[in-house]
């Protein structure tokens, strides 16, 4: 992987809410390829090839990767809503835990010499949410299937990958952002609650379950520094090794966990009281209660507000806050209108 040459990077689940904000924003700096399930984009950057896959299976995963050489992966597949992972644990388990995918890097390196950097999205459902404020050291305890597969998934790709791969997993927070350019046939977080506070009837948000929710834009930057520094640091071992002249770059990251959220932790509640802050609609169409008021059919963490000082102290990086990314999503009104 060279910082010079334009890399040809991987999204697999480009056609998800993050995936297509994913395949948007490489594209403009470099070659994107993406897989979909069901869902091709007709919205895809010109310059993107998209590839029909099944990752339960590995179909058409194999074939990508016999027509491309990829300097990075992506990994935002997922069987990611919890009551599904729930009803079909064996499923999403087939998905989630990507042993395929790493078939396929594992088969590249050995057959054309390239090892490719992995940036796996993984969950901040892996901790049980018994405290607030998790580090990425402490002990993981997921109380679903879905936090289940995603930890397990973890544990397949630091298992199954050797240290010299670049592997950077970010545990996400719920993302929001704006709509994605195409519609992915479920709710989206921030739409549901921006059409929930404007309401004329009351809808419950829970005041007792904590989260660290993390902008979508945030996620697209942090990637996009991930994938340029494992360039970087691949282009100096290169140069180390003979290849050229030069020392060698700093590993930035191998087999690294870095919790992916926003700099607060805020409630459902508190949240909505935001969105509708936003909105300039008013708090009357709020009602907070306990998420033990409500039988959701799939145990949920009561808090997994996350610390996130690791990705800046070793990465420089910084999250923004939900008030101001609110305000780029809604902007208000200009003047006069
Ligand atoms: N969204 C959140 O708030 C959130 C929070 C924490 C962590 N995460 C994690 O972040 C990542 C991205 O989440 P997201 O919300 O963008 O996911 P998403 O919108 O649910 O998209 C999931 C993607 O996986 C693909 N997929 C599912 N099953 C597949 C299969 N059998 N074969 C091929 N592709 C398959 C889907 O393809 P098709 O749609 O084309 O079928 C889609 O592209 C996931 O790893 C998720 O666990 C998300």
């Amino acid at each position: 992987m060279h910082s010079s040459q334009q890399l040809s990077v991987l999204v697999t689940g480009g056609s998800g809410y993050a995936g297509q904000f994913l395949v948007h924003a490489l594209a403009n700096a470099h070659k994107v390829h993406y897989t979909y399930g069901t869902r091709q984009l007709a919205s895809a950057p010109s310059s993107a090839v998209a590839h029909k896959v099944d990752l339960a299976t590995g179909e058409g995963l194999r074939e990508a990767f016999e027509q491309t050489v990829f300097h990075a992966v992506v990994n935002c597949a997922a069987i990611s809503q919890p009551g599904v992972c729930e009803s079909a644990p064996e499923a999403a388990r087939a998905v989630n835990v990507p042993n395929h995918l790493i078939d396929c890097i594992l088969r590249q390196e050995q057959e054309k010499g390239v090892r490719a950097a992995l940036i796996h999205f993984s969950t901040d459902q892996v901790y049980d949410g018994s405290h607030a404020m998790w580090k990425e050291d402490d002990q993981c305890g997921p109380v679903n299937v879905y936090g289940k597969s995603k930890l397990e998934a973890e544990q397949c790709i630091v298992s199954r990958l050797p240290e010299a791969f670049p592997v950077a997993i970010l545990r996400s927070s719920i993302i929001y952002g704006p709509p994605p350019p195409e519609p992915v046939g479920r709710a989206l977080f921030l739409q549901f609650v921006a059409s929930a506070v404007r309401g004329a009837q009351p809808t419950t948000f829970f005041d007792d379950e904590w989260r660290s929710p993390v902008y979508v834009r945030d996620l697209e930057r942090l990637v996009g520094r991930l994938i340029t520094t494992a360039a970087e640091a691949a282009a100096g071992e290169a140069r180390a090794a003979g290849a050229g002249p030069g020392g060698p770059a700093d590993g930035p990251w191998r087999h690294r966990v870095f919790n992916a959220g926003g700099p607060e932790r805020l409630s459902r509640a508190d949240m909505a009281r935001q969105v509708a802050d936003a909105l300039g609609c008013g708090h009357g169409a709020i009602a907070s209660a306990s998420a033990a008021s409500i039988n959701r059919g799939v145990a949920s963490p009561a808090d997994i507000s996350m610390d996130v000082s690791r990705l800046a102290a070793e990465l420089g990086f910084r999250t923004t806050p939900f008030r101001e990314a609110l305000r780029e999503i809604f902007p208000p009104p200009a003047q006069g209108q």
